[in-house]
């Protein structure tokens, strides 16, 4: 009787110790899993070198677009469209949907969308509504109305998702090029409108729309957007063309722009920040005129943020930007960034190409410049 008390307490002991040293396995295992790098999903992969990226905004539906020709002849290997792409101004689905149809009717669409891979997000009036956000009643209407015109195909994410975000990946050689396309409309909280605070009326000569949030509980990009972009941000590229459809580098200007949520402004600089993601740059459109605004950043590399918006449009005058370090071109553009990647230290090109053919804003960095292994 003993010697079986014995054997069974034996057995339990075995048997306790085992359940505890595989425990251990498993324990180590999910510490080993959870270091490691996580890889995440490549929203559209294209498997070519990027050079050469053309962009614009501001193009009516109505008037012959030369802007986008003289893009076409450029062979440039992505253009993007930055939003504005037409001006819809609709609740009416079908005016929408046939305003789409105009552009793409263009002989100088087609051969640009012949020349070039098309990238494209919205900006407030091919959206639907002049400084329109969330409260857009149309918007999951139009939003399949831009991915039916933009030509996504049937299985790509947008679908599934609310908002037309996404990136795109062009990696050969050895080298990446990513292009983060934000919708700054989809869930934008109403902007808070100007009502007569005091600003230095020599500096802002012109009626003021909008006021900044004082406050971070308003959003300009929405909770999954985030979500998503810190994911973005975490994957390695050599290059990163952010497309917004609002100007994100300049300062306040009371016009719509990322100055009106400042917390929404610096919690992306805080991001790129705590990704460490290296080469990022915004293009952005929706002024009617064209500039390069550069913002400094104490112990970080500056950001680049190359402004094209004038396909047809056109404006007055230029806001005040401190932030400014070429332009303001008034005159019908587009953008341009070549990239010489011959070097060891690639070299940026940074160009406003306008109707003449002229380059009127030319400015040159090296890849390094904006890279934190390099600072
Ligand atoms: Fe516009």
């Amino acid at each position: 009787m003993k010697k079986q008390w014995i054997g069974l307490l034996a057995c339990l002991y075995a048997c306790l110790a085992w359940q505890c040293t595989s425990k251990k396995k498993e324990e180590t295992q999910t510490t080993k899993e959870e270091s490691v790098t996580p890889s995440y999903t490549k929203e559209h992969v294209v498997p070519e070198k990027v050079s050469k990226i053309a962009f614009g905004s501001c193009g009516y539906q109505d008037e012959p677009q030369p802007i986008l020709q003289l893009a076409a002849e450029q062979n440039p290997d992505v253009f993007v469209f930055l939003g504005d792409n037409i001006y819809g101004d609709t609740k009416n689905m079908d005016t929408l949907r046939n305003k789409y149809k105009r552009l793409g009717a263009k002989e100088e669409f087609k051969n640009l969308s012949q020349s070039a891979h098309i990238l494209a997000t919205w900006d407030d009036h091919d959206y639907g509504w002049n400084d329109a956000g969330r409260h857009y009643p149309f918007k999951k209407e139009s939003k399949e109305i831009f991915l039916d015109f933009w030509k996504a195909p049937a299985d790509d994410i947008r679908h599934q998702r609310e908002g037309i975000y996404t990136s795109t990946y062009f990696e050969a050689e050895g080298k990446t090029v990513q292009f983060i396309l934000l919708d700054l409309r989809t869930f934008r909280d109403d902007l808070r409108k100007y009502e007569g605070q005091e600003v230095d009326t020599t500096k802002f000569h012109y009626g003021l729309d909008y006021w900044p949030y004082e406050t971070a509980d308003s959003t300009l990009m929405g909770t999954g957007q985030w979500l998503w972009l810190e994911e973005q941000l975490s994957i390695p590229a050599d290059l990163r063309i952010v497309c917004s459809s609002s100007q994100f580098g300049i300062t306040y200007n009371g016009y719509e722009a990322w100055a009106n949520f400042p917390h929404e402004q610096q919690k992306l600089l805080d991001l790129i920040q705590k990704t460490q993601a290296n080469g990022v740059m915004f293009i952005s459109g929706d002024v009617h005129y064209a500039e390069l605004s550069k913002l400094e950043r104490e112990d970080n590399y500056p950001i680049y943020d190359l402004t094209s918006s004038g396909i047809t449009s056109k404006w007055d005058f230029a806001t005040p930007n401190d932030n400014r370090i070429a332009g303001a071109i008034m005159e019908n553009h587009y953008g341009l960034i070549e990239i010489d990647w011959n070097p060891e230290d690639p070299v940026i090109h940074l160009k406003i190409v306008d109707i003449n053919k002229e380059v009127r804003i030319h400015e040159q960095i090296k890849l390094s410049e904006i890279h934190y292994d390099k600072l």
